[in-house]
C-alpha cells in the first residue's frame, strides 16, 4: 500500500519523538519514499541528522530556509507528498492545525498540504482529556484527518494511564487499514467529467453585477477528487478565489450566458456532467456601458431582468444514451419537494439536494450535506462533513448507481 507512496512524516515535540526515527525506518521498510519535518521542541528530543540519515533528504525545520529560489519550501514540501503523517502529534500542534495556524514549517505545511492527515498523538493523559483537546480532535475529524488512538500505559511522568504513542508497527498497521488509497482504484477512468462551479456574475453596469455566494469550493472538491479517481475532468468556473486543483482543466466564465456557451462546447463529449454552479436565473436586460451615475432626485431606479438559459435544463434534453447528468438543487425549504421536481423538469439523472437556509453548510462554507436524489426514486442522505470529504462520498454513491 506504501510502496512508493510519497510520505511526508511530521514530527513535534514530545518525548515520543524517539519512536518516529523507528516508525520512519518501517516506511522505508516498506518501499515509501520518506521526507521529514520537524518542529522546534521536536529537535530538543532527537536531531534531525537522525532522520536525514535515515531518509537521505534535508530535513525541514525552519520556514525561512528558502535555499532553492526556484521553491517556497513548504509549499513545495506540501505539494510533493501524498500523505501527510504527524507522529507523535502533541495538543499544541493539534491545536493549531485544528484552528489554522501556520507559525512554524510543520504546522505551515500541513495547512498547504491536500494529501491526506494521519494525526498519532502522544502527551499525558489529562492533557489527552482535556476539553479544549477533545475539541480540537473532533473538528479535524469532522474534516476528515485520521487519528491513531493513543495506547494506554507507562507514560514519561511515571504512571499509567492513556497517551502513550502507540509502537510504530501498531501505527504502520492501523494506517494501512485506514486504506486511504483506495481510490487508486480508479473507478473513473476513461471518462470524462465536466462540472461547473461558482457563483456566475450578470453585469449591471462596467463596474456592478448580481451574483450569489457560491465560493466554488463543492464543485472544486468533485473535480479534484474525480482526477484522484482516474477521470479526465474539465471545471467550467466563476472566477473564484481557489487554486486550480492538479491535473483539471480550467476555463472561466463570467455570466450564465458565458457558462452556457462553454458548458455546451464539451458537453457532446463527456459522459458525466455536474453543475454545481449557482448560475443565475435571471440577468440585466440592458446593462449600461457606462458607470450608472447617482440621480440626486431619485430615491428608486429600476433594473429589468429577463430569463437566464437553464443550462442543466438543456444538457437534460440534449443528453444521449451513456450521458448522464446531474444537478443541484440549493433550497432554502421544502428541499426534498422542490429537489424532486428539478429532478423531473430538468430531465436529470440524480438531483443533489441541499438546504441553504443552514448556514453552516453550503455557499461560502466549509462543511456541507446534501441528499442525493435518483431518478429510480432513491433518497440518500449523506453526513455533514467537510466539503472534500462530501465530495469522495458522492462520488462513491455516483459510481455505485452508475
Ligand atoms: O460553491 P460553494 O460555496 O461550495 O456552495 C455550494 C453550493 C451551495 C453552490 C452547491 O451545493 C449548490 O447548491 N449548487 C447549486 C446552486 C443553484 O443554483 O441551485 P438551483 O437550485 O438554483 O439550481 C438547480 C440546478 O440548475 C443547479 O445544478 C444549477 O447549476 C442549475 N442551473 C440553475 C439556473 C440556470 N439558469 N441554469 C442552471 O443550469
Amino acid at each position: 500500500m506504501l510502496n512508493q507512496k510519497k510520505v511526508a512524516v511530521y514530527v513535534t515535540g514530545g518525548i515520543a519523538a524517539y519512536k518516529a526515527l523507528l516508525f520512519v525506518r518501517l516506511l522505508i521498510k516498506e518501499g515509501a519514499q520518506v521526507k521529514v519535518a520537524m518542529t522546534q521542541s521536536a529537535c530538543q528530543f532527537v536531531s534531525p541528522l537522525t532522520f536525514q540519515v535515515l531518509t537521505k533528504e534535508k530535513v525541514m525545520v525552519d520556514t525561512f530556509d528558502e535555499n532553492d529560489p526556484s521553491v517556497v519550501q513548504h509549499i513545495h514540501f506540501a505539494d510533493w507528498s501524498e500523505l501527510a503523517i504527524v507522529i507523535p502529534a502533541t495538543a499544541n500542534t493539534i491545536a493549531k492545525m485544528a484552528n489554522g495556524i501556520a507559525d512554524n514549517f510543520v504546522t505551515s505545511a500541513l495547512l498547504a498540504t491536500t494529501a491526506p492527515k494521519v494525526i498519532v498523538p502522544a502527551m499525558n493523559e489529562h492533557m489527552w482529556e482535556n476539553p479544549a483537546t477533545v475539541r480540537n480532535c473532533t473538528q479535524l475529524q469532522k474534516e476528515g484527518v485520521h487519528f491513531i488512538e493513543p495506547a494506554v500505559g507507562f507514560l514519561a511522568e511515571g504512571y499509567s494511564g492513556k497517551g502513550r504513542l502507540p509502537e510504530p508497527e501498531e501505527v504502520l498497521q492501523q494506517i494501512k487499514e485506514l486504506n486511504l488509497f483506495e481510490q487508486e482504484e480508479q473507478p473513473l477512468l476513461g471518462k470524462k467529467v465536466l462540472i461547473t462551479a461558482g457563483g456566475t456574475k450578470e453585469r449591471i453596469d462596467p463596474v456592478r453585477y448580481i451574483s450569489n455566494d457560491s465560493s466554488g469550493k463543492m464543485g472544486y472538491a468533485l473535480a479534484e477528487d474525480a482526477v484522484k479517481k482516474g477521470a479526465e475532468v474539465i471545471l467550467i468556473s466563476a472566477t473564484t478565489a481557489l487554486p486550480v486543483p492538479k491535473g483539471v482543466k480550467i476555463e472561466y466564465v463570467e455570466s450564465a450566458r458565458g457558462m452556457q456557451e462553454k458548458v455546451l462546447n464539451h458537453f457532446s463529449s463527456v459522459d458525466i456532467a455536474i453543475m454545481v454552479a449557482a448560475v443565475s436565473d435571471y440577468r440585466v436586460k440592458e446593462p449600461a456601458t457606462q458607470k450608472i451615475k447617482k440621480i440626486d432626485d431619485e430615491d428608486e431606479i429600476t433594473l429589468t431582468l429577463v430569463k437566464n438559459p437553464d443550462i442543466l435544463k438543456q444538457l437534460g434534453s440534449l443528453k444521449k444514451e451513456g450521458q448522464t447528468v446531474i444537478g443541484f438543487a440549493a433550497e432554502t425549504h421544502q428541499v426534498i419537494e422542490f429537489a424532486k421536481q428539478k429532478l423531473v423538469k430538468k430531465n436529470a439523472d440524480f438531483i443533489i439536494a441541499n438546504d441553504v437556509s443552514d448556514q453552516s453548510i453550503g455557499f461560502g462554507a466549509d462543511m456541507h450535506q446534501v441528499t442525493i436524489l435518483s431518478k429510480t426514486g432513491e433518497e440518500i442522505l449523506l453526513p455533514k462533513v467537510s466539503k472534500q470529504l462530501l465530495a469522495k462520498e458522492i462520488w462513491k454513491n455516483l459510481i455505485q448507481h452508475l
